[in-house]
């Protein structure tokens, strides 16, 4: 098959290097691909080292090295080859793994990417692993990392877990031992850590009418209902994984007849959740889609080589590090959440925006933005604005550019909603730039453009639901 004739060719490239760099993405799925790599390339004796962008543009190509060494773009690079070009990086010093649309250009770079055979839902990460087993078949423990990537990613979401090449994936990791499948659990985010009835009440696909953001009733629902102790004999929380298949069955199924007394489908109320039994219970590494979070808050607050190093075994230093930025991830995105809310947005016919200004960095907006969808009107495409931050001594660069967020879901792109076509269109209009997927998507735009930009955002946004 085609994906994995191109991941046995870019693993050929990759055994005859003598060294390599890995240019990877600061987010979940960037920072697993980055481990996947890595740790298969220096398996090999290849000497090798990593560089972390928050977005392939020109001010960040400064820190990809001007050296002999083969240059591995991985959750990028498919959409900014002429970037490279214009560095003057060459045929045989690139390869690009990614799974973003590839820029309608001739450059001559290598490139394995599942959107070329059609796979939507495989993540950066899942395409890394399968460079990675043809570099030797025994790296299938990297397959656990793997589906970090691409549950961080958002593959599992749509059809409420993995499906095609990223299943082959888990199915690896089932095998070697470090994952296990839970089928037919909640489709719900914290199950090994969050206390049962605020993870009930987090739950917004779907939205459980009387359940989501109501800690209270999804309190009562379970101990007078369900007849659950929501505490554990040592005072502590009861979490999801606590529980006995009956007490889940019976929260299920109180949960399922709201939603069917409501008249909502009750098709997506549960979904298959990635275990890791190597990790300790109670810990967010311990499913995929904590272990994704806490990437996330790594990388987000610039420290991609900490949640690098977790990926790669680091139970001390990296992890109570690793700790600490998830606690303060979780914070800020608590707060930017009460901005938004508080604030309120401004509707226009297909679009709710909001300008963050200098509040809130530019690396989480996008994680704000899907939060706030929702607890807000879920057919209105959200984009959040907000001044570009820059943490290096050139800082000046950024002061005349906007960061751009958007986020929808499943059911607006099935109306036709196309956010990466909607960003891409309307920076490239004012000058700037952008990209993404169909439910995600950010762009970099003069400040000058902000006042047209949101009108011309929900003018492209209503000719896709025409
Ligand atoms: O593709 P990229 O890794 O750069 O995506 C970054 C962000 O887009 C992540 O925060 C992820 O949650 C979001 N995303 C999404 N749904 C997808 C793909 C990405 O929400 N299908
Ligand atoms: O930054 P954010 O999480 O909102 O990014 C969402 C998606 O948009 C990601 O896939 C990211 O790679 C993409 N993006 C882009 N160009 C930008 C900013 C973000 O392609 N200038």
């Amino acid at each position: 098959m085609g994906l994995y004739r191109d991941a046995q060719e870019a693993a050929e490239k990759i055994k005859e290097a003598e060294s390599a760099t890995i240019i990877s993405h600061i987010d979940a799925d960037g920072i697993a691909s980055e481990a996947v790599m890595r740790q298969a390339i220096s398996r090999e004796a290849i000497d090798v080292k990593s560089v972390f962008v928050r977005q392939l543009e020109p001010l960040t190509m400064k820190h990809v090295p001007e050296d002999d060494s083969l240059k591995i773009f991985i959750d990028l690079g498919a959409g900014q080859q002429n970037l490279l070009e214009e560095r003057g990086l060459s045929e045989n010093e690139v390869i690009i793994i990614d799974h973003h649309i590839s820029q309608d250009t001739d450059t001559p770079y290598f490139q394995v990417n599942g959107l070329n055979y059609g796979y939507e839902k495989l993540s950066a990460a899942g395409i890394g692993y399968f460079v990675a087993k043809k570099i030797d078949d025994s790296n299938t423990d990297l397959a656990k990392i793997a589906v970090v990537g691409n549950v961080g990613d958002m593959m599992a979401r749509e059809h409420c877990g993995l499906i095609g090449p990223a299943r082959e994936i888990v199915e690896d990791g089932v095998m070697h031992g470090n994952i296990i499948v839970k089928e037919n659990e909640l489709n719900c985010y914290g199950i090994s850590t969050r206390p049962l009835h605020f993870c009930l009440s987090y739950s917004d696909d779907p939205y459980i009418p009387g359940i989501t953001n109501n800690a209270r009733e999804a309190e009562n629902l379970l101990r007078y209902d369900a007849g659950i102790d929501i505490k554990k004999r040592n005072g502590k929380w009861l979490v999801w994984e606590d529980l006995n298949p009956e007490e889940k069955r019976s929260i299920i199924s109180r949960l399922a007849l709201r939603l069917y007394n409501a008249g909502e489908p009750t098709d997506r109320l549960m979904a298959e959740h990635y275990i890791f039994p190597d990790e300790f219970r109670y810990s967010p590494l311990r499913n995929a889609s904590e272990f994704a979070t806490m990437l996330n808050a790594c990388g987000r607050w610039i420290k991609p080589k900490t949640g690098s190093a977790v990926c790669c075994g680091d139970r001390g230093e990296a992890y109570r590090e690793s700790e600490y930025m998830l606690r303060h991830h979780r914070k800020i995105i608590r707060e930017m959440m009460e901005y938004i809310i508080d604030n309120g947005v401004t509707e226009l016919s297909h679009l709710q925006y909001l300008h963050v200004e200098d509040k809130f960095p530019d690396t989480i907006v996008g994680i704000g933005a899907g939060m706030a969808l929702s607890k807000l009107n879920w057919r209105l495409p959200i984009m959040i604005l907000c001044y570009l931050r820059d943490e290096n001594e050139e800082g000046k660069d950024y002061d005349d550019v906007v960061k751009v967020s958007m986020r929808t879901n499943e059911r607006m792109v099935r109306e036709g909603v196309d956010l990466q076509a909607a960003l891409q269109i309307a920076s490239e209009k004012v000058g700037g730039g952008g990209g993404g997927h169909k439910i995600a998507a950010g762009a970099y735009i003069p400040r000058s453009a902000e006042g047209e930009f949101a009108e011309n955002v929900n003018r492209i946004l209503r000719e896709q639901s025409s």
